[in-house]
Parts: C-alpha cells; sequence; structure tokens
C-alpha cells in the first residue's frame, strides 16, 4: 500500500515557526542558504512536513527522526519507504512500508514543450505527441515528465538527463502502466488535480490512498 500525501505549501507567520522547530540544525542551516525568501518558506514547510507525517508511521516525535542519503542524495529513514516532490505551491509525499517507490509532482504550466520533448522524450514518445491535439499536449509531456522522474527518484538516482530519452512510458493516466527503464520495467501511476500532475513509480502495482496533509499540519502548528 502506498499513501500519497498532498502538502500545501501555504502557511502563517505562527505556522511557519512551528514548521521550522520541527526541523533538525542542517535543515535550519539549508533554508538560510535561499535567496529568496518564498523558496525558503516552502522547503521548511516540505521538510517539516515530511517529519509530520513520517511520524505518524514510525510513532515518534517528528524532530527525532534521523535521515540518511544516499550517494546520490536520496533522504532515507529505517523502517518505510518514502519519496518526495514539490512543484508551485505544492509538494507531495508518497510513503510505504513496502518496495521502493519514487514520486514527482509538477504544476501544469507553459513550458517549451520542443525542447522538453527533444531532452526527455523517446522517438515514438515524440511521435504519440505530435499526433495529439494541442490541449492536450501539454498536459501529456508533464505526465510523460513527472513518471519518468519518478522512475529515477524510485531508483534512487536522481535526475539524470541522459536517462530520460530511454526510459518509455504510456502516456494514459489513473492507472497503473508498464514502463521500460534501463535495467528493467517499472509500474506508472499518474493523476491530473487541478494544476498538478503528479505520478509515482513502484516495482509492482500496488493500492494507492490519497491524503491531504492540512489537518495533520494543523495538529503540529503548521498552517
Ligand atoms: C532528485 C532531484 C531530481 C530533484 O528534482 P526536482 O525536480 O528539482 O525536485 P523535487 O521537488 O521533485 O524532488 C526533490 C526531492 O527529491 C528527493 N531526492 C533528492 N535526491 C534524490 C535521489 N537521488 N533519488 C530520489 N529522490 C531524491 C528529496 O526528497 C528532495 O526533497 P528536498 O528538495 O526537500 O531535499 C535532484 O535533486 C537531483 O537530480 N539530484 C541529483 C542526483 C544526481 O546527481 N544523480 C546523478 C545520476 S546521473
Amino acid at each position: 500500500m502506498i499513501d500519497l500525501w498532498s502538502i500545501p505549501l501555504e502557511a502563517s507567520r505562527t505556522g511557519l515557526a512551528a514548521a521550522r522547530a520541527l526541523l533538525d540544525a542542517d535543515e535550519r542551516s539549508a533554508s538560510r542558504r535561499f535567496e529568496k525568501r518564498s523558496l525558503a518558506n516552502a522547503f521548511v514547510l516540505r521538510r517539516a512536513a515530511r517529519r509530520a507525517i513520517l511520524a505518524r508511521y514510525l510513532n515518534v516525535l517528528p524532530e527525532r527522526i534521523a535521515f540518511q542519503e544516499n550517494r546520490h542524495g536520496r533522504p532515507q529513514t529505517d523502517g518505510l519507504r518514502f519519496s518526495a516532490s514539490h512543484s508551485g505551491a505544492m509538494a507531495c509525499l508518497a510513503v510505504t512500508r513496502g518496495d521502493v517507490v519514487g514520486a514527482d509532482i509538477e504544476r501544469i504550466r507553459p513550458v517549451d514543450t520542443l525542447l522538453f520533448e527533444q531532452r526527455i522524450l523517446s522517438p515514438d514518445e515524440r511521435q504519440m505527441l505530435q499526433e495529439q491535439p494541442e490541449p492536450d499536449r501539454l498536459n501529456r509531456l508533464l505526465t510523460l515528465w513527472t513518471a519518468k522522474e519518478a522512475i529515477l527518484k524510485a531508483m534512487g538516482t536522481g535526475l539524470c538527463l541522459e536517462m530520460l530519452p530511454r526510459i518509455t512510458v504510456p502516456p494514459e493516466t489513473g492507472c497503473w502502466r508498464q514502463a521500460t527503464a534501463p535495467g528493467g520495467a517499472w509500474q506508472v501511476r499518474s493523476t491530473v488535480d487541478g494544476d498538478y500532475v503528479t505520478s509515482l513509480a513502484a516495482p509492482a502495482p500496488d493500492a494507492v490512498t490519497h491524503r491531504d496533509a492540512t489537518a495533520l499540519l494543523h495538529g503540529h502548528g503548521v498552517g
């Protein structure tokens, strides 16, 4: 089972202070390295949400969770698998006690479609996309982009530009579908909700529960 949490990245001043109090010293110091205050605040909120959500599963205080990183920077903690992503004013966190999982979210916004298509897609995917009517093209492109990033996150490599066109993903949304990547097959599942598209990647199809983190965060004074 995979829980997919939606995390709104907005909070009052007191909510932000409560969020900061959940972070460790490294996270607090990382938040000070952002030049733009809005980006620093979003970082504080998503890291606090990550702690608050994972604490629920681990039955510990959020501030007590210790994270390690693999050699590509993938964060991990004992006892759970998770994958985080953010875009615009939203973040998501996929959590499971099962096998590895990857998650990626993108706000649906105009992008340089041609450039993205060249960098991300396989020749077959490019052909498929060019046959789509214009209104569908952007959604489908972002669906493929998030699915591919979710696979790279599940693999633990993170963004690896030269890998993207070597992954092939069927463009449908709403159900698990099989993608192929160097090294093997993955299952991906994409959903479009309002202005955002979110994709999950896992080794096998799994039940997904969508959860909203707002009430949980309010319980920690964040909001
Ligand atoms: C993972 C990565 C793609 C982030 O992508 P992004 O679209 O900018 O940001 P997202 O919000 O979607 O994801 C960020 C989250 O991914 C997670 N993450 C970071 N590195 C990761 C990795 N290697 N694998 C899986 N997840 C990773 C973190 O939880 C991070 O959250 P944070 O910003 O709060 O630290 C990016 O950090 C990356 O590619 N790092 C480099 C990895 C690398 O050097 N790989 C070399 C292989 S060729």
